[in-house]
């Protein structure tokens, strides 16, 4: 396969051609596209309709374990419980799979001890208008942030909790079990992460799980992550992809941020695929990239 592409802004992703994501990938081929995905954060294939779940599965494994951290797998594609299935479309009055979700800014995962490196997400149906999902390039965010603020939260600790900001991210749906809840321990990462294959230094506050900051009055730590959160997300660090079926994403969770957003749920449908893979401890170093 002969492996192109073009950056999609001038700040995150990139479109590779030339690839079939439907027929094994050589070693050479996957060599290219992890080293555009690391260079532009995330990376788009477009056209993919003939790619199945299982050639889904096989081209995420090349980015590592196939994870399996969601809260429910109910939603998960029944002959693939890899697959997550995200869609607002009811079979027999019941959701074929997470409704609404990601619809809040968030790196996948960053609530568990061991956050996604990576998500490859297919889109199998979308609706005509609406619907898109905005990335951010936190690398990027990062660099542009004041040099006094760099200096003030370099080596912070965030606490991130998945339980306390649940009622937040999902005001549609119940609050979890006791059982859920005690399988969702806070989890503590540093609030800059450097990014384990570039060495470079990514902004990682978390979405609404970005509860508190270590050794910071609560109400000061929760209210500075909203104002970091807020700067992520100005329109310049952002760019809003419009589905196409067949359109195929792979990003990197240890330095995007991103969200899902609403469509005509009433008149369309939209059933996307995702996988998440497996990733590390997220650290800090302390001297400079
Ligand atoms: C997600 O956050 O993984 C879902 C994104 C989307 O459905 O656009």
């Amino acid at each position: 396969m002969k492996v192109q592409y073009k950056p999609i802004t001038d700040f995150i992703g990139a479109e590779i051609t030339g690839v079939d994501l439907s027929r094994p990938i050589d070693a050479d081929t996957y060599g290219r596209i992890r080293r555009i995905w690391l260079d532009h954060t995330m990376v788009l294939f477009r056209g993919q309709q003939a790619m199945t779940p299982d050639d889904h599965m096989a081209f995420s494994r090349l980015f590592g374990t196939l994870d399996h951290h969601t809260t429910t797998t109910k939603w998960n594609l029944p002959d693939h419980q890899k697959i997550a299935v995200v869609s607002n479309v009811k079979v027999k009055g019941e959701h074929i799979g997470a409704p609404k979700s990601g619809r809040a800014w968030h790196s996948d995962g960053q609530y568990t001890k061991y956050p996604c490196s990576a998500s490859v997400l297919v889109a199998r149906e979308v609706p005509p208008e609406k619907g898109d999902t905005l990335f951010a390039n936190m690398y990027q965010v990062y660099d542009a942030l004041p040099a006094e603020t760099k200096q003030r939260i370099d080596g912070l600790e965030v606490v991130h909790s998945r339980v306390k900001a649940w009622p937040i991210s999902y005001p549609d749906r119940p609050m979890l079990s006791e059982e859920e809840q005690a399988k969702l321990p806070d989890e503590i990462h540093p609030l800059v992460r450097t990014h384990p294959e570039t060495g470079r230094r990514a902004l990682y506050c978390g979405g609404n799980v970005g509860w508190e900051i270590v050794g910071m009055p609560f109400e000061e730590g929760h209210a500075f992550l909203k104002e970091l959160r807020a700067f992520a997300i100005q329109p310049r660090f952002v760019y809003a992809h419009k589905w196409k079926v067949g359109d195929v994403i792979l990003w990197d969770n240890r330095c995007t941020f991103h969200c899902a957003t609403p469509f005509d749920e009433e008149q369309y449908r939209r059933v996307m695929h995702r996988i998440h893979i497996s990733g590390d401890k997220p650290f800090f170093i302390p001297e400079g990239p």
